[in-house]
C-alpha cells in the first residue's frame, strides 16, 4: 500500500483511514472526495516537529492552500498551529470565514490587482509576498494612505531547475514569478522596498518546484538565498529577518515512487543553513517552508462508480467512471500517475488492463491509462483513486456542466460532509 492509511478488510473492501470505502460510497454517493483529517494532522505535525527540532521557535510552516482550500482545511491548520499561503482573495476569504487569523496568512500571486491588495490590507493579512515592482509601488501607496507599514517578503527566483516537469518548475530565472537574483533585479527591488515608507521588508521568499524528492534543490536554493542576504547586508546594511524556502516535497502516487523522509530532509537543509550562516557571519534568519502537496495529497482519495466497460478487441479496454477530468484534471494536464483500486474487489488479482476514463466529451478525459484491474470489473463497481488530496478538488471545474463532488472528511473514525455536493440549481445560480 502506498500510504499506511490504506488497508483491506475481511470483505475484501478497500479501507481508508480505517473506514470501508464501499460503505462510504453508498452513504454519500459518487463521485466523492474523501479527506483523512487525521493524516492531514499527522503531516502537519511531521513538519512542525522537524522544524522545531531544527530551528527552535524561529520558524513557520505555511500550508499552501492552493493544494486544497475549503473551510474545514483552515480549521485544521489553525488547530495545528500552521500559517497559510493564499493565492487569491478567494482563498483568503475562505480562510477568514473559517476563523483563521489574518496575521498568519501569506498572500501570494504574480498579478495581484489593486482590489486584491485593498482587500488584503483591509483584512490585515499578515504578510504579502510581493512579486513585481508594480505591486510593490501600489502596495506602498495604499499602505501609506492607511498610515501603516505592510509586512512583505520579496519573491526571488534563485535560478534552480528541480528536474521536475516544466509546468511546475517555478524557481528558474525565466520564471513568470518573482525577481531574478542573477540579473540584478532582486537587488534593485530590495533597494526600492527598503526606501519605502509604507513597507516593512521582512525578508526573501523563493519556491523552486513541486513534487521534488531530494533536499539538494532546497540546499542549493538556501545557499543562493543566504548569499543574496549577505550581499544585501554588505551593500545596504539591511539584515533580512526571514528566508522562506517555499514548498515542493514530493509524495508517493505509485508503489514505485520513493518515500520522502520529511524530517531527515528538513534537518539536512537546516544543518546546511546553520553552517552557511556561520561562514557568512549572518544571524540565523527565521526559516519558513510552504508545503501543500505533502500535507494533503496522501490524505485524499476519490471514489467513483463504474458505468460501463468497453472492450475493443485487438485494441484496448476502457472502464468509464462517473467523474473525470472535471474532478481530477492532473492526467490530462501533466500525465500524472495515480494508483487505482477497485474498492469492492481490493483483494482480487489485478491483471486486466484498461484505460480508466471519465465522462467528459473529450478523448483526453483520462484519469489514468493502462491500469491493472481485476478481470471481473463491471458496472457498479467502486473505483478508488488514491493520493488525490492535493490539486484535485482545488483544480476541479464545471466543464460540460458536471457537478462538483462532495468532500467528506474522515476524522477519528467518523465521517462528515466538509463541502456538500453541488446541485443543478448551484450550476445556474449566476446565469441570467
Ligand atoms: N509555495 C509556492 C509559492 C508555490 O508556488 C507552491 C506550488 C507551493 C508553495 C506548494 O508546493 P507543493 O508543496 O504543493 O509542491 N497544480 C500542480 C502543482 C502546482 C504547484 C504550484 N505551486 C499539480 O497538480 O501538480
Amino acid at each position: 500500500m502506498i500510504c499506511d492509511n490504506l488497508s483491506i478488510n475481511e470483505q475484501g473492501h478497500l479501507c481508508f483511514a480505517g473506514q470501508d470505502t464501499v460503505e462510504l460510497a453508498k452513504q454519500y454517493g459518487t463521485p466523492l472526495y474523501l479527506m483523512d483529517a487525521d493524516r492531514i494532522r499527522h503531516n502537519c505535525r511531521t513538519y512542525m516537529s522537524a522544524m522545531r527540532k531544527a530551528y527552535g521557535d524561529n520558524f513557520e510552516v505555511i500550508y499552501a492552500g492552493k493544494a486544497a482550500s475549503f473551510k474545514q482545511m483552515y480549521r485544521i491548520m489553525k488547530e495545528e498551529g500552521m500559517c497559510v499561503d493564499s493565492v487569491s482573495i478567494g482563498e483568503i476569504f475562505t480562510a477568514l470565514s473559517a476563523g483563521f487569523p489574518a496575521e498568519h496568512i501569506h498572500f501570494h500571486g504574480n498579478n495581484k490587482t489593486e482590489q486584491d491588495l485593498a482587500f488584503a490590507l483591509d483584512q490585515s493579512v499578515g504578510t504579502i509576498v510581493v512579486d513585481n515592482t508594480d505591486e510593490l509601488t501600489a502596495l506602498n501607496e495604499m499602505a501609506g494612505d492607511k498610515g501603516i507599514k505592510q509586512n512583505i517578503l520579496l519573491r526571488l527566483t534563485p535560478g534552480i531547475d528541480t528536474h521536475t516537469y516544466e509546468a511546475v518548475s517555478t524557481g528558474k530565472v525565466d520564471s513568470k514569478f518573482g525577481f531574478a537574483i542573477e540579473t540584478g533585479q532582486a537587488e534593485e527591488v530590495t533597494k526600492l522596498a527598503l526606501s519605502m515608507e509604507g513597507i516593512h521588508l521582512e525578508g526573501f521568499h523563493c519556491h523552486v518546484g513541486s513534487q521534488v524528492f531530494d533536499s539538494d534543490s532546497f540546499v542549493m536554493s538556501a545557499t543562493i538565498m543566504l548569499g543574496f542576504m549577505k550581499d544585501i547586508q554588505t551593500k545596504y546594511d539591511y539584515t533580512a529577518e526571514t528566508i522562506d524556502l517555499g514548498g515542493g516535497y514530493g509524495v508517493r502516487y505509485l508503489e514505485s515512487d520513493p518515500t520522502m523522509d520529511i524530517e531527515a530532509n528538513i534537518l539536512r537543509v537546516a544543518d546546511h543553513i546553520k553552517t552557511t550562516c556561520k561562514e557568512l557571519s549572518l544571524p540565523l534568519p527565521k526559516i519558513m517552508m510552504e508545503p501543500g502537496r505533502s500535507i494533503v495529497a496522501d490524505a485524499g482519495m476519490t471514489l467513483y462508480t463504474v458505468g460501463t466497460v468497453k472492450e475493443i478487441p485487438g485494441y484496448k479496454n476502457y472502464v468509464a467512471i462517473d467523474g473525470g477530468m472535471t474532478d481530477n484534471p492532473r492526467y490530462a494536464l501533466y500525465e500524472s500517475a495515480y494508483t487505482l483500486v477497485v474498492a469492492n474487489k481490493a483483494g482480487e488479482a489485478a491483471d486486466y488492463i484498461a484505460d480508466v476514463v471519465g465522462r467528459c466529451c473529450e478523448s483526453g478525459d483520462i484519469i489514468q491509462p493502462k491500469v491493472a484491474l481485476p478481470k471481473t470489473v463491471v458496472k457498479g463497481d467502486v473505483i478508488a483513486v488514491c493520493t488525490t488530496g492535493a490539486y484535485n478538488y482545488s483544480m476541479s471545474s464545471h466543464y460540460n456542466r458536471f457537478l462538483k463532488p462532495a468532500v467528506v472528511m474522515l476524522e477519528q473514525g467518523k465521517s462528515f460532509v466538509a463541502v456538500r455536493r453541488e446541485t443543478l440549481d448551484d450550476l445556474i445560480r449566476f446565469d441570467n
